[in-house]
């Protein structure tokens, strides 16, 4: 695991962008996991930056979201087809066709869950995995109990992640109960996953992610198996990490790091 230790969300968000864009330099077609939440915005931003000033191509590019509540149509401000349509998609030139996101409104969700997980795989799997974390160490909608191997399937949200959302709908009764989400086990078989967090109230579900026990009751930390790993953290988010000084000195010993002074 790499942890990135940034001084602002802004740094953070851009360090982050520059991973996506050198997958997409090395790789066109490349296959990308993406998150919704608060977290991503700074990096979606800069994307659409990059793809308008630097001539970002997404025209090859197929997409994957990670999650969306059951029960509101895409058309909801508050479902992740609309999040994900008004923050990246309707701004970049990638084919709607290319993009996926898990429906809230099957009247089949078994059938489709299997198809979402056919059709990852039918694309080469996913390349590049972006993710945030929710207070309580979730991926995606993981709540704490997932199992580790999971798939994508329906999932009850934790009262924690309810009370969490509830800041973007109107009454708190209207939060969703019931979200699809892609499994742990289908998010550890990205080739890379980037994880992303900042502010003072991830610090306690970093922390756990990055140097507690491998544990289903913080579902984040399931990372800790993957080969190729690396956390964007603003200082806040890295606030208890104990072994924070170590993480320093391996950034600043990295090769084509600049010479300290
Ligand atoms: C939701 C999403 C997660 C996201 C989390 C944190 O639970 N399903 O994918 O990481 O919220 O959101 P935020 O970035 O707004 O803190």
């Amino acid at each position: 695991m790499e942890i990135v230790i940034c001084d602002s969300y802004e740094q953070m968000s851009k360090a982050a962008a520059a991973v996506v864009a050198q997958t997409l330099n090395r790789k066109p077609d490349a296959v990308l996991g993406l998150a919704t939440g608060s977290t991503p915005l700074g990096l979606y931003r800069e994307l659409i930056r990059m793809h308008r000033e630097e001539g970002l191509d997404f025209s090859y590019v197929t997409t994957f979201n990670l999650d969306e509540y059951v029960g509101l149509p895409s058309d909801h401000p508050q479902s992740y087809h609309y999040f994900m349509r008004e923050n990246l998609f309707k701004h970049i030139n990638i084919p709607p066709q290319n993009i996926h996101i898990p429906a809230g409104t099957t009247d089949n969700y078994r059938a489709f869950c299997d198809w979402y997980e056919r059709r990852i795989k039918e694309c080469g799997k996913i390349d590049l995995q972006v993710l945030g974390i929710g207070a309580d160490g979730h991926i995606a909608f993981n709540e704490p109990g997932s199992s580790l191997g999971s798939r994508t399937r329906i999932k009850t949200l934790a009262k924690q992640t309810i009370e969490d959302n509830a800041r973007f709908f109107e009454r708190p009764e209207d939060v969703p109960v019931y979200a699809i989400t892609m499994g742990v086990g289908t998010i550890l078989e990205a080739r890379r996953i980037i994880l992303l967090a900042n502010g003072e109230n991830k610090a306690e579900a970093v922390a756990a992610a990055i140097e507690g026990p491998v544990t289903s009751m913080c579902t984040a930390s399931a990372l800790q198996l993957h080969q190729d790993v690396t956390f964007f953290l603003d200082r806040a988010a890295a606030s208890r990490l104990k072994m924070i000084e170590y993480y320093e000195w391996i950034q600043a010993k990295r090769p084509g790091a600049p010479p300290s002074a």
